[in-house]
């Protein structure tokens, strides 16, 4: 997240990932890693229900005129795992129970994979290496995996056989070759380039931005559906799901969580994410497996002849 973390570089900025370049925010998580005790206060958070319940949250999208799928195509999406002394692992193994039940065609990865340290990773290696779907997995990357070394995250997501989508598109495989994943790196910490990431995308695109933020840079550009995470829902809520904390940016504030219908473009879907940054827990926002389920109206099943 960043409910308290202002945007730190305009997009197009070059990439700052050395911990050097931020001193306080450097001082601040290690001082906090002490006094999380290397994951013993998450622990007992998680025991006493101090990090929410996985829960699956359900969307359904319709396709417009002249989009047509063979099926309909059932997308899993999850991020903001935090792992590392903030976020108990007992969550990484609820969340890949909830997804064997699901069983999406496609899931997607919405970035902050860590907190902290780079090397948390390790935490999340049994869930990436389980987290196939039969049309992939694809991921994008966070400011926490930048602010903390961004290449070994990458690279354990690329060992786990997942896409990592940093200003890249992707086109699944037949018969939903007509549909591209475009990714973009971190809106404000990295350096997102909308036209990489969409070049050569096919009929139908879905558009995969850690913050929500990535839709104010996409200049026109049009997209079937969007998923962001990074808000975390607040992490810490008023009953009703009102987030007591809201993230700096032109849409992360405005954006929080949910399904938002973006004028003249399509759907933008906003998860809370998994784990928890900066304190071991959550409030009022439950760690979440989003289900999104894309439909071709012109194929519908409910006709009955
Ligand atoms: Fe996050």
């Amino acid at each position: 997240m960043s409910a308290n973390t202002p945007p730190s570089a305009p997009p197009g900025a070059p990439p700052t990932s050395a911990k050097s370049a931020r001193p306080i925010r450097h001082a601040t998580e290690r001082t906090l890693d002490a006094l999380l005790l290397k994951g013993r206060v998450a622990s007992l958070s998680y025991r006493l229900g101090g990090l929410g319940r996985v829960r699956v949250t359900r969307y359904s999208v319709a396709l417009g005129a002249g989009k047509a799928l063979p099926r309909p195509l059932k997308i899993g999406f999850a991020s903001d795992f935090h792992a590392g002394p903030t976020t108990h692992p007992g969550l990484f193994d609820d969340l890949r129970l909830a997804l064997e039940a699901e069983r999406p065609d496609l899931l997607l990865l919405g970035g902050d994979y860590v907190s902290f340290d780079a090397a948390y990773i390790a935490a999340l290696g049994g869930f990436l290496g389980g987290a196939h779907a039969p049309l992939g997995t694809y991921a994008v990357i966070g400011n926490h995996d930048i602010w903390n070394g961004r290449a070994p995250v990458e690279a354990a997501l690329r060992e786990a056989g997942i896409g990592v989508l940093v200003n890249r598109g992707a086109r699944l495989a037949a018969p939903f070759a007509h549909v591209s994943v475009c990714g973009i790196d971190d809106p404000w910490t990295g350096a997102p380039d909308v036209d990489a990431a969409f070049a050569d995308a096919g009929d139908i695109k879905l558009f995969l931005t850690h913050s929500p933020d990535g839709v104010v840079l996409l200049g026109g550009r049009g997209y079937d559906a969007a998923f962001a995470g990074h808000t975390h829902g607040g992490q810490i809520a008023a009953p009703g799901g009102r987030p007591l904390f809201r993230p700096s940016g032109p849409a992360s504030g405005k954006y929080n969580y949910g399904r938002y219908d973006i004028p003249g473009n399509g759907p933008l879907f906003v998860s809370c994410g998994v784990g928890c940054a900066g304190i071991p827990l959550r409030l009022n926002a439950d760690p979440e497996l989003l289900i999104c389920t894309l439909s071709d109206p012109s194929a519908s099943p409910d006709i009955v002849f």
